[in-house]
């Protein structure tokens, strides 16, 4: 689902390589745990396999398609069809309220909005059930996303990402605005949706306890040589 051969990218002005990784593969409907410490390069990794960042390097390729060989508008029609994205801070549209947050994807995505009429006979109905399924109450439902607690809108970025069933899921640090309790519950919920959906999964955590829940654990030192080398230095 997910290839990366010989990538190198490096931030404009940056006097190194941030990321260099000879070789990463990613399987289809399985969930991968990828962890190191703040400034290493995980947001930046997720987002080369987003196709938001291009690499000056090597392939990234997701669905058997190279992200470089792609326009700019090429690339953000492919995203929007394939990739769910959770973002640290949720990036939820503040004055829209908690359902159009999560139709979002369907007003950029055909193919997503098909799917989710599929599955439920309508995009309303199709985000009403997800939110039911990530645990939030129905009276919250037309509320703007950021009358929302933390943990209430980390559920609607959940279902956000989620709707149409993307092949890729991809969470960066999404837990980290988290206690325990609602920590877990929110891991159970993701990843019992993701394996229902069949969507290959990218989450990043710099909590290790997460990890034993996942398919696989790569830190990412394992897989960046740029990073290897800046700490050998
Ligand atoms: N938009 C950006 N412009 C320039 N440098 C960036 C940008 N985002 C991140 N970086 C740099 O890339 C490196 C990795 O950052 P990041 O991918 O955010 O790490 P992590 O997600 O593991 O905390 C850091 O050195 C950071 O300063
Ligand atoms: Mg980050």
């Amino acid at each position: 689902m997910i290839e990366i051969e010989n990538l190198r990218f490096a931030w404009p002005r940056a006097e190194s390589d941030c990321l260099a990784i000879d070789r990463l593969s990613i399987a289809a409907g399985s969930t991968l745990f990828l962890y190191g410490p703040s400034g290493s390069g995980k947001s930046t990794l997720l987002g080369l396999l987003a196709g938001v960042l291009v690499a000056r390097q090597g392939r990234v390729g997701v669905l058997d398609t190279d992200w470089s060989s792609l326009s700019g508008a090429r690339r953000d029609a492919l995203r929007a069809d394939h990739v769910g994205y959770i973002f640290q801070q949720f990036n939820l549209l503040p004055y829209l309220n908690v359902i159009d947050n999560v139709l979002l994807p369907c007003r950029f995505s055909r193919l997503r909005h098909e799917r989710a009429v599929r599955r439920s006979g309508s995009v309303q109905a199709d985000a009403g059930a997800l939110l039911a399924h990530v645990g939030l109450a129905a009276e919250l439902w037309r509320r703007k996303a950021a009358e929302l607690s933390v943990g209430q809108q980390q559920r609607v970025a959940a279902a956000r990402a989620l709707i149409g069933a993307p092949e890729i899921v991809i969470a960066d640090e999404p837990t980290s605005a988290l206690d325990a309790p609602l920590r877990d519950g929110f891991m159970d919920v993701l990843l019992r949706e993701c394996r229902t959906a069949g969507s290959t999964l990218v989450f990043v955590s710099h909590d290790e306890r997460l990890a034993s829940r996942f398919d696989a654990q790569r830190s990412l030192a394992s897989i960046n040589r740029a990073a290897v080398h800046e700490a050998a230095a």
